[in-house]
């Protein structure tokens, strides 16, 4: 079976990237050579993996967690959807989910 995740890049154009249970969101995008800093390397320390959750998926993905939420506090042009791209496991039940990347800061 083959997974896979839908990723609006800052263009604005969308992507369909194959996507690997057990990586990180933010592992599939910026393996994919999409543009997302990822400065921490997926420690919930930079959020330069910030990311927008359409909001059909967001009740298929666990809360954030308290390191994640102030990480978020200190992210630029949050939103309600916003989620650290790091912090979310790709699992099956995310096939097709789309995501977009923030703006960069
Ligand atoms: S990669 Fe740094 S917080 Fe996600």
């Amino acid at each position: 079976m083959t997974y896979s995740i839908n990723v609006t890049d800052h263009d604005g154009k969308i992507h369909q990237l194959e996507a690997t249970v057990g990586f990180s969101l933010m592992e599939i995008i910026r393996d994919a050579g999409l543009d997302i800093e990822a400065i921490c390397g997926g420690c919930c320390a930079c959020a330069t993996c910030h990311c927008y959750i359409q909001e059909d998926w967001i009740s298929k993905i666990q809360t954030a967690d308290d390191d994640e939420e102030s990480m978020l506090d200190q992210a630029f042009d949050v939103q309600k959807n916003s989620r650290l791209s790091c912090q979310i496991p790709f699992t099956e039940e995310l096939n097709g989910i789309n995501v977009t990347l923030a703006p960069k800061f």
